[in-house]
């Protein structure tokens, strides 16, 4: 089967391929996924730069992505949930990356059944952003009329987070450029904040939860807007100690400056690292079925154009998200 793999670390161009390769075997828990597309994500370019070789160290080669639906035509002996034919969505566990192919097998506790109401490649949109975004909120435990920021509400995790905040009945500030506000608006968030032209910090003041997407500077800023004993959830800024040791960082601690400010303010700050979960793929699924959530897609890019596709995702710039259609 035709695959696109990764075959050393460094620029795009230079270290994608198309190759050739087996399909992949399946172990008793395994379904296999006739892929009908497949989707990318920030960690994917990270992957390829080797930005991320102490923390997922890669073979090479190794096939890219983690995003898929298609359907099922094989499954494993201990396979009870899904039949062969079954129309799915997953985001694969990390030894099973590799999307970006003909075939690719799959373990099925992170598959769910794709929801009925959307396309193959509007499905593959959703597993990776989408379970980032429940998981993070869910940790915050986000409940009705909790004042919420979502950081860069146009991007592949912002845009969901947006419409799964609002499902929970909370309110949303978001921040995004110029171009993108009047989009971000119609997709439920209560204030948008247009970052060329205005400053977030002076809008949002006394929110319940900051979701932080962006990290930088952005992650210390977000216990100037949060309310004393309030949440900041990030996913790109500093890993948070509780995190670390379950990574076995056993003696890592948060960078003091943050420390202090989680502490001056009695509020709380988790890393997220989001994790495959087909359960929660059906709760995405039903959302998506009755309408609280639709997927945001840039762009949908053919197979043999997916470096292309990769070259877009680099630029930081993506609105919604970036899909290739494999079958
Ligand atoms: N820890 C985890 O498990 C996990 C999981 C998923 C993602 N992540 C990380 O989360 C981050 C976001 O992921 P993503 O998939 O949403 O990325 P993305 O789709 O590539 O984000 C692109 C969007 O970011 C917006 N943006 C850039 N700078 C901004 C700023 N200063 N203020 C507001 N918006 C800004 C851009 O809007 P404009 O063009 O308008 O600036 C663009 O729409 C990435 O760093 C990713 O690696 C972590």
């Amino acid at each position: 089967m035709k695959a696109l793999q990764i075959v050393k670390y460094g620029a795009i161009e230079d270290s994608l391929a198309f190759n050739e390769v087996n399909k992949p075997s399946i172990e008793a828990s395994d379904v296999l996924i006739e892929v009908r597309a497949a989707a990318i994500n920030p960690i994917d370019k990270s992957i390829i730069l080797g930005n991320l070789q102490s923390l997922i160290p890669i073979p090479f080669p190794s096939t890219s992505a983690y995003d898929v639906s298609g359907i099922v035509v094989e499954k494993g002996a201990a396979v009870n949930n899904f039949e062969i034919g079954d129309l799915v969505y997953a985001r694969v566990p990390q030894e099973q990356m590799g999307t970006i192919a003909e075939f690719v097998a799959v373990t099925a506790v992170a598959v769910s059944k794709k929801p009925g109401n959307i396309s193959f490649e509007e499905a593959a949109s959703i597993p990776l952003a989408g379970l980032t975004a429940m998981q993070s909120l869910e940790q915050a435990g986000i409940k009705e009329n909790d004042k919420i920021l979502i950081h860069a509400g146009s991007g592949g995790v912002g845009s969901l987070a947006i419409q799964y905040a609002k499902a929970k009945g909370a309110y949303v500030y978001t921040t995004t450029s110029t171009p993108n506000v009047a989009w971000v608006k119609a997709l439920g968030a209560d204030r948008v904040i247009d970052y060329k032209t205005e400053e977030y910090k002076t809008i949002v003041k006394a929110a319940d939860i900051v979701f932080d997407t962006l990290g930088k500077n952005y992650t210390a800023e977000a216990f100037q807007v949060v309310k004393p004993g309030g949440k900041v959830v990030s996913v790109v800024g500093p890993i948070d100690e509780e995190t670390a040791k379950a990574f076995g960082m056993a003696d890592y601690k948060l960078p003091e400056e943050l420390a202090n400010l989680v502490s001056e303010k009695k509020a709380s700050y988790k890393f997220i690292f989001m994790h495959p979960n087909g359960a929660h793929l059906e709760t995405l699924k039903t959302l998506i079925e009755d309408e609280k959530i639709k997927p945001i897609i840039d762009k949908v890019y053919p197979f043999k154009e997916s470096i292309a596709a990769f070259t877009q995702l680099a630029s930081g710039r993506t609105k919604g998200k970036i899909v290739i259609k494999i079958g």
